[in-house]
Formats: C-alpha cells, structure tokens, sequence
C-alpha cells in the first residue's frame, strides 16, 4: 500500500472527497488542500482518470522523516526509493518549501535534493523548472519541510489534471475545466434533467456536464507522469480503462450559447475534441434569446463579472437582465451562478445561497445557488 495526494484547487476539496466516495476509495481523508488516500497502483491509476475535481496526484515517496540539518537531509533523501519512480537522468523538475523549519532555504534544500536524488541513481538528473502552465516535460518532485519534518512526494499526474486535452481553442476567460465539474457538483444537478449555460464562452461548463452525464473519464485522451515511471503497469492500465463503460444512450439535453461568435466556434470545436459535440446544441445569441425547453432543469453558468469599474454600470445591467430573462423563460428552475461580486449577483433579485466560495483564476469568487421565483 502506498499513500496518494490528490491536491485540490481553494474550495474543491470536498468535491474531490465525494468524487473519491462515489469512486470507492471509503478511507479518503479529507485535509486542507487535498485528499488523502492508500492504496495500490490501480488505485492510483483510477484516480488520475476519473477525478474531474482534482488538480494532480502526488505519490508519497517514503515515509516522512525529521532533518534540521544539510547532511542529515541529503542522507535521509538519499535513502528513499527514487529508482521506483525515475529511471536515470530523467529530467526533474524540484519544487520546494519550507516552514518554520531550520532548514529554511527552498534552493539549498533544493540543490540536496538534487545530489542525493543523483547519488542514489548513479547519474546526474537535468533539473529543469517546474511550470504548470506548460505541459510537463520533466518528473515533477515536491518536497516539503514544515517544523523540521521532510515529506517528499512524486507527481504521479504530469501536465495538470484540468487539462483533458479536448480545450485548445479558448475564449475569454475560461473557467478550469475542474472548476467547472465542482460548479455541476455544487448546483446539485442530476444528470439528467436539461442543463443550460447562456454565457458558455468556450464551452467548459456545458462539456464537462456532458462528459459527466456519458460517463466519460475526464483522464481518457490524455497521458500522465505515471507512464514514464519504471514500474508503470501497461496491462494494469489497459485493463482499467477496458472497464470505463460510457453511456451515450442516456443524455440528457444541453443547451449552450454565447453572443459571441467566436466563442460559440471554439466552444463546437472542443466539443468535437471531447466527443460530446452531438450532445450539446450550440447557439450563438444573447442570454435575451434562450430557449430553454419547458420541463424545470438547471442553469449552471459563468458570466462576465469585469473587475474594472468602468464595466459596473452594464455589467449590473447584465445581472438584472439576465434575473428578468430567467423569470420570464426559466421560472422554477435551479439556477447556479459563479460571480466575484455578491452585489452584481443581487442585480438579479432571484434569492441565492452564496456560502460557497472558490477561487477562479487567482480571483476570489462565490457560486451563487438558487431557484428562479416565478414573476
Ligand atoms: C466569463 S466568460 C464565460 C467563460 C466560460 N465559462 C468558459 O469556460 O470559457 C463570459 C461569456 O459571456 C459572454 N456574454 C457576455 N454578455 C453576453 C450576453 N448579453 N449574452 C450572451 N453571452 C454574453 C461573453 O461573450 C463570454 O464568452
């Protein structure tokens, strides 16, 4: 048994723990930043494809141990199995930090690190910098040292999990695509019920709604760091993912739209890259011309919500127009809005819960939850 991390984006983590329930992983602990979980490499191997909420998985290499000082530390990191999960001069990438500890400096710890991880090896590895905007190039390594006490753990993941692979046309401001799979957690949608997002920009909200509702694994199209490890399991591998089971007979309908054309252009071609483009009906139109179908579904959505004053005045146009729209087409349907302002929020007179409060794109937000009140 070893210990796995799954860290989680501000605000996701009790979405990753309910995901890793329904998932049947019964001991995941939950913990600031994460989730906590035991397991064998399968284990490991179904988390990196179907968490829709996590950031990346980390491998906990070794148990943790206490170092106050440099030749304690490189002693101890050269005693741990590094060979489990690198082959020699594999690229690295290092990404340290320390508190409260004697050892406080991340790039000394750092340069250890990287003696100790050469020694043990026998050959040198290229450090390279880690950068998770890219995709990964190198073996991503995170050691930690809080109060003395070292945790070194291996990213399992590679190129961060919000990146599928299907969104390579973007709009503007895209939310995260495990972002996006929480905000569908968090509105309480059922799967099946109709789902619209008015403002879609380049479709995360209705494509992830509808990779959830096929039952299709957000980590299918894509590689991870596991991979390259030298004890990856391919049969093991190919055997989890010869049990995924889409469901394309039960879909359900998404609507999506934007007013602007471009983004309804990028948002089909993700589509087409996810594989959902025949589920999802795509418009390009104002949130004034939805047309939403009679039956009570959810609208899940992410407006613009500037952060410059000179957009306040239409921006709280928007909101009141959106509120009206809502009424008038919409009236006893759930309604699940992400927006950093509560007061824009207000614009819409429909009675929402704010109380839950995540982060976009380094920019503190709230997802405002509610039922349109019929006019
Ligand atoms: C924050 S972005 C949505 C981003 C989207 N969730 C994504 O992941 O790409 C807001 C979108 O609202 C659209 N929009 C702004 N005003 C609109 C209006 N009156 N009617 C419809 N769409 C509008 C913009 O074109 C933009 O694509």
């Amino acid at each position: 048994m070893d210990s796995f991390f799954a860290v989680t984006a501000p605000g996701l983590e009790p979405f990753t723990h309910q995901e890793m329930l329904a998932l049947d992983y019964p001991a995941a602990s939950m913990e600031p930043g994460g989730i906590l979980f035991q397991g064998d490499q399968a284990a490991l191997y179904r988390a990196n494809l179907h968490l829709r909420t996590a950031s990346r998985i980390l491998a906990r290499l070794g148990n943790f141990f206490y170092a106050a000082t440099f030749p304690q530390l490189e002693q101890r990191l050269a005693s741990l199995p590094w060979e489990r999960f690198l082959a020699p001069r594999q690229p690295v990438s290092l990404r340290v930090s320390c508190h409260k500890s004697k050892l406080y400096r991340s790039d000394a710890v750092a340069r250890v690190a990287s003696r100790a991880l050469d020694q043990r090896l026998g050959a040198p590895s290229p450090l390279l910098k880690p950068d998770d905007d890219a995709d990964q190039a190198s073996q991503l390594i995170v050691i930690r040292l809080a109060e003395d006490k070292c945790t070194v753990s291996v990213d399992s993941s590679g190129t961060l999990l919000h990146k599928r692979g299907y969104r390579q046309a973007v709009a503007k401001a895209p939310l995260r695509e495990t972002l996006a799979a929480a905000l569908l957690m968090a509105s309480g949608w059922d799967q099946s019920a109709p789902l619209l997002d008015p403002f879609c920009g380049s479709g995360t909200i209705p494509i992830e709604a509808a990779m959830l509702a096929l039952g299709i694994p957000p980590g299918l199209n894509r590689r991870f760091a596991f991979m390259d490890w030298p004890g990856f399991d391919k049969p093991l591998w190919q055997s989890i993912l010869s049990q995924t089971s889409p469901r394309p007979e039960s879909h359900p309908l998404i609507q999506a739209s934007d007013r602007d054309a471009g983004a309804i252009k990028s948002a089909q071609a993700n589509a087409e890259r996810a594989g959902v483009a025949e589920f999802i009906d795509f418009q390009c139109q104002a949130v004034s011309s939805i047309q939403p179908p009679p039956d009570p579904g959810w609208v899940v959505t992410n407006p613009p919500y500037g952060l410059r004053l000179s957009e306040g005045k239409d921006l709280r146009n928007l909101y009141a127009q959106f509120g009206n729209v809502l009424r008038q087409k919409c009236p006893g349907w759930n309604v699940s809005v992400l927006c950093s302002d509560s007061a824009l929020l207000g614009q819409m007179h429909i009675k929402l819960d704010t109380s839950l409060a995540l982060v976009n794109g380094g920019i503190r937000v709230r997802l405002g939850r509610g039922v349109v009140n019929t006019q």
